[in-house]
This record gives C-alpha cells, sequence and structure tokens, in this order.
C-alpha cells in the first residue's frame, strides 16, 4: 500500500478575471453554486476523501475564505438563541478542524505551479493532492475519493482525466499515454501544456485534481530559480509533472461524474441548474421553471447582448 495521502493544496490565489464584473470584490471561489461557494465542493470533497490538512494558497482579497471556514460566534449564538438548530448545522458544516487548516500567501499571480511550490514546506516529503477549487463535479463517488482508489492500486501519482473535442487541446494539459491501460486508468510516459490541436499528443485533457508525489516540488523549485533568474512567464505545474516521469508510476484516470468549470460563464450557470436538479429538497421547482423556460421560450424577447 502506497504512502497514505493526508494533505490537500487548495490554489485560491487567482485574480478570477474571466468572472468579471461578479470577482471585482467577491473571491472567484466565494461564488456560488446553489447555496454554497464553489471553494466548498471541493474541500467537502477532499474530507471525503481522508484529508485531514488542508492548505490554501490565497492572496489580498480572499480572507472571505477563511472566515468561512472558520467558526462565526455572533452567529451561532443568535441562531442557537433563536432555535434555528437546522440553520446552526450549516453554518458550523463548513467549518474546519482547528490546526488542520492553514493559508500561505501567494503574493503574485505566477501560476498554478508556483502557487503549489508556495505549500513546499508544508507539504515536505509527503505525497499531497491539489484540488483546483474552480472545477467542481457531480459524481456518485467523490473524483478525489475515486482517485484515491486508484492511487492504492497503483502508486506514484495519479491525474484526473477525460476526453476534449481535438480542437480543444490548447485549452488544457494534454497527456501522452504509454498505451492504453485498462481504458480507466492510462500510463503516462508525458505530457503537454496547452499543446495545439496538431501538435497534441492524445485528447485526454488533464482536470484540477492531482495526487503527487513530493519530488515534483523540486522540478517547481528549479522553475521558480529559473523565472526569478529573469526566464520570467507563469510557473505550469503540467511541466513540472512532466519532469517527475521516470521516477515514480505517472497515471492517468478517466472518472465517473460531470465536471463544470466555475470560470466559463455558461458552465458555471450549467453547474447550478446540475447540483440544483440533484438536491432532492429544490430538484421539483427548478426543473418545473427549467421546463417552462424552454418550452414557452419565455427568456427569448428580454435577451441582452453582453
Ligand atoms: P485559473 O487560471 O482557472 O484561475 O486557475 P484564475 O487565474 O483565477 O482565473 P482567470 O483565468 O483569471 O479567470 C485555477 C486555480 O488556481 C488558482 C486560481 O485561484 C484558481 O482557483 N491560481 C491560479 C493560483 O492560486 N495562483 C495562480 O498564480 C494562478
Amino acid at each position: 500500500m502506497p504512502q497514505p495521502v493526508r494533505k490537500a493544496v487548495f490554489p485560491v490565489a487567482g485574480l478570477g478575471t474571466r468572472s468579471l464584473p461578479a470577482t471585482k470584490s467577491v473571491p472567484k471561489e466565494m461564488m456560488t453554486v446553489v447555496d454554497r461557494p464553489i471553494i466548498q465542493y471541493a474541500v467537502d470533497e477532499a474530507r471525503a476523501a481522508g484529508i485531514e490538512l488542508f492548505i490554501f494558497i490565497t492572496s489580498r482579497g480572499k480572507t472571505a475564505i477563511e472566515d468561512h471556514f472558520d467558526q462565526q460566534f455572533e452567529l451561532y449564538h443568535t441562531l442557537q438563541q433563536r432555535g434555528k438548530d437546522a440553520q446552526l448545522a450549516e453554518a458550523r458544516g463548513s467549518e474546519l478542524p482547528t490546526g488542520q487548516f492553514c493559508f500561505v500567501r501567494q503574493p503574485e499571480p505566477m501560476g498554478l505551479g508556483h502557487a503549489v511550490w508556495c505549500a513546499r514546506h508544508i507539504i515536505g516529503d509527503d505525497p499531497f493532492a491539489v484540488l483546483l477549487p474552480d472545477e467542481v463535479f457531480l459524481s456518485r463517488t467523490p473524483l478525489l475519493k475515486q482517485m484515491i482508489e486508484t492511487y492504492n492500486e497503483v502508486g506514484g501519482n495519479v491525474v484526473a482525466v477525460r476526453e476534449v473535442e481535438p480542437a480543444l487541446t490548447s485549452r488544457y494539459g494534454i497527456l501522452d499515454p504509454a498505451g492504453a491501460g485498462d481504458g480507466i486508468v492510462v500510463p503516462a510516459r508525458g505530457m503537454v501544456e496547452k499543446p495545439a490541436p496538431a501538435d497534441a499528443p492524445s485528447t485526454l485533457s488533464i482536470v484540477g485534481r492531482y495526487l503527487l508525489q513530493p519530488d515534483v516540488l523540486d522540478h517547481l523549485d528549479q522553475a521558480v530559480k529559473g523565472a526569478v533568474a529573469g526566464a520570467g512567464g507563469e510557473i505550469q505545474l503540467t511541466d513540472a509533472m512532466a519532469k517527475t516521469l521516470g521516477g515514480h508510476p505517472f497515471h492517468g484516470m478517466r472518472f465517473e461524474g460531470e465536471r463544470y468549470d466555475c470560470g466559463d460563464r455558461a458552465d458555471f450557470v450549467a453547474a447550478n441548474l446540475a447540483f440544483a436538479l440533484a438536491r432532492t429538497d429544490i430538484e421539483a421547482p427548478v426543473r418545473a421553471a427549467a421546463h417552462r423556460m424552454l418550452d414557452s421560450g419565455v427568456a427569448g424577447p428580454q435577451k441582452q447582448a453582453v
């Protein structure tokens, strides 16, 4: 059995420029899908997978995230006094255990690789997970749990992958598979960040969930030193992961479930609809409203050009 994964990194220091104006003063990770901020979906997914230390990579203007996972005495007190037990339980549900979560500042958004590098002293020599919170997944088994099950069998590094349209490879990190594996778990011999369709080694895109061995941090360290020396640009996690190949095994894992990128406007709206339809308390009215709008074309006359 490989060493258990107990630490998870949540990079939340990005600018969220694709989601403006919503993200002008509200962190993208605090935008809500149905009734909870998107960061809470990632944290709950990590909890369900057995994560015990939650490391947030944060930046200026993101303190709402810290407050969300902390206690809120005034609110709890008021809810208690008013006998609102269900609401109190909801509010307390997002608390993380004392001493098991921390926030590390990334002074400048120098890329995902740089964000993960900021956690290097807390990760130490342990395997760790990275969850990009703007990607939410609707699945029967939480995605990170699916990955841990695979990791327990194959060890090393495991990244979640899914097929994309050939024309869209330039938006993603793309896996270079070394064979088909068992059709679900695919061994990797390489990976490329955002290749043009003609240069893409496959159409298997790496989504925002990673289980990594700590040696990737050495490669990030070299990349950061290179950048300080004048190479410039963002520090890519994919490049550092590619450099670890040949050491520990590296697998892509196709997963059960749907992915929504909340940084994309249409996907964010779709995520709200999908998660609402998956909730027994509001499914019926949401379904009825969606049908009404689609059947009667009610949204048509009010269309606004943006
Ligand atoms: P994205 O590229 O999707 O987020 O990074 P972004 O940069 O905030 O969004 P846009 O493109 O400007 O709209 C994925 C995750 O990685 C974090 C982001 O906060 C997001 O959760 N990130 C990205 C960092 O923490 N630091 C970075 O330097 C870059």
